[in-house]
C-alpha cells in the first residue's frame, strides 16, 4: 500500500473508533462533574450542582432515601443501564431520589490526568453528598452510592472523604482500577468506606479489588456464560463479563424483595460447584442482602436475561 492509502486507512480506522466508542455515549463537552437528579414525579433528569444554591430546589427530606449511580470509564449517565438502574430504582421507591454523577469528559480522553481527576470526582461528590447532610437534614444511613467499574473505585473514594459521617451503604458493581494501581489502601473500595460494602463480581477486570463486607461471585466471579465464543479474544470476553455486572444489578433492583439471586456462603467456587457447601447460609444480591451475614457467596446465572437462577 502507498503512503497515502495508509494514511488514508489510519484516518478511517480513528474516525471509526470515535463513531464507535465516543459517540454512542454523548459527550456533553463541559469538563468536570456534573450531577442530575431524577425523581418519580418527572420523566426528565434535571441538571443541579454542587452549591447550597442549587440544592434548595432539590425536593429531598431528611427521610428521602438518596441513592448516587456513579458510571464506569468511557461511559456516561445516559449508557442504557444507568437509564434502566435508575427507572428500576425509582419505580421500586417512588419516594426516593436518585442522583446520577457524570464524568465522561474527565476520563475518557485525558488518560494522563485520570488519577487526579478521579480523586476530584471523588471530592466533589462528597462535597455534595455532606451539603444534603447540612443544608436537608439527609440522614446518611439513607445515602447508597451505586459505582460500575472505575464508578465503584470512586465510589470508595467518595465514602472515605465524607466528612459528616460515615456513608449507609456503597454497592461496587465490578469495582475496577483500569491502569491506576492504588499508592495506597484507602483507595481502593473496601469496607472500610461505608457501614455496609458489598460487591457484586463478575470478571477479572474487578478482581483486584479488597473484600467489602458482603461479595458475591457470579458464576465464580471471573467469567460469565454467555461471553465465551470461539471468535472473542480474551480481553473482550472479559469485557461482556464486566458489563454482565450492571445487568445483574439492574435485574435485582427490578425484582428487588422477591428473593432473586440467592446465593450461598462458601469458600470458592470449586466447593460451590461440587456441592461441599450445604447452603445453609444464603443471602440475596440486590437491594436487599441480609446485613448480619457477611462475607463470600456465590451464585449461578442463565446466559440471557433473566439471569437470576434457583439454588
Ligand atoms: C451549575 O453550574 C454551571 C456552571 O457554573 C451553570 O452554568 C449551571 O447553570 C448551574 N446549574 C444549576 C442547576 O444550578
Ligand atoms: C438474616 O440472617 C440471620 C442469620 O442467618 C437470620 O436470623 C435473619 O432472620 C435474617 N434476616 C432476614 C431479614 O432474612
Amino acid at each position: 500500500m502507498s503512503v497515502k492509502g495508509v494514511i488514508l486507512v489510519s484516518v478511517m480506522v480513528a474516525m471509526m473508533a470515535v463513531m464507535v466508542k465516543i459517540y454512542p455515549n454523548y459527550p456533553t463537552g463541559r469538563m468536570g462533574v456534573l450531577f442530575y437528579y431524577c425523581t418519580s414525579s418527572h420523566q426528565v433528569r434535571k441538571e443541579m450542582n454542587a452549591t447550597k444554591e442549587s440544592l434548595a430546589s432539590l425536593p429531598v427530606s431528611p427521610s428521602t432515601p438518596v441513592t448516587f449511580v456513579i458510571h464506569g470509564f468511557t461511559e456516561s449517565s445516559i449508557r442504557s443501564w444507568v437509564i434502566s438502574l435508575t427507572d428500576a430504582l425509582l419505580a421500586h421507591d417512588s419516594k426516593s431520589v436518585v442522583i446520577l454523577v457524570d464524568y465522561w469528559d474527565l476520563t475518557t480522553i485525558s488518560r494522563p490526568y485520570m488519577m487526579g481527576n478521579v480523586r476530584h470526582i471523588a471530592g466533589v461528590t462528597a462535597h455534595l453528598i455532606d451539603l444534603l447532610v447540612e443544608e436537608k437534614g439527609v440522614r446518611l444511613a439513607n445515602v447508597h452510592v451505586i459505582g460500575f467499574s472505575l464508578g465503584g473505585r470512586i465510589s470508595g473514594l467518595v465514602g472515605e472523604r465524607i466528612q459528616t459521617g460515615t456513608l449507609g451503604r456503597i454497592t461496587g458493581i465490578d469495582a475496577s482500577y483500569p491502569w491506576l494501581p492504588p499508592r495506597t489502601n484507602s483507595e481502593f473500595l473496601d469496607a472500610g468506606d461505608a457501614d455496609l460494602v458489598v460487591n457484586i463480581r463478575t470478571s477479572p477486570v474487578g478482581s483486584h479489588s479488597p473484600p467489602g463486607h458482603i461479595d458475591f461471585y457470579a458464576n465464580g466471579g471471573l467469567s460469565q456464560p454467555g461471553c465465551q465464543r470461539w471468535y472473542f479474544p480474551e480481553k473482550v470476553e472479559q469485557i461482556c463479563s464486566h458489563y454482565r455486572a450492571v445487568w445483574l444489578m439492574v435485574e435485582a433492583v427490578e425484582h428487588a424483595g422477591q428473593g432473586v439471586f440467592p446465593a450461598c456462603r462458601c469458600p470458592d467456587w470449586e466447593s460451590f460447584q461440587d456441592h461441599q457447601c450445604d447452603c445453609q447460609i444464603v443471602n440475596n444480591f440486590g437491594l436487599f442482602p441480609n446485613s448480619s451475614i457477611l462475607g463470600n457467596f456465590f451464585f449461578s446465572t442463565h446466559s440471557v436475561s433473566p439471569y437470576s437462577k434457583p439454588l
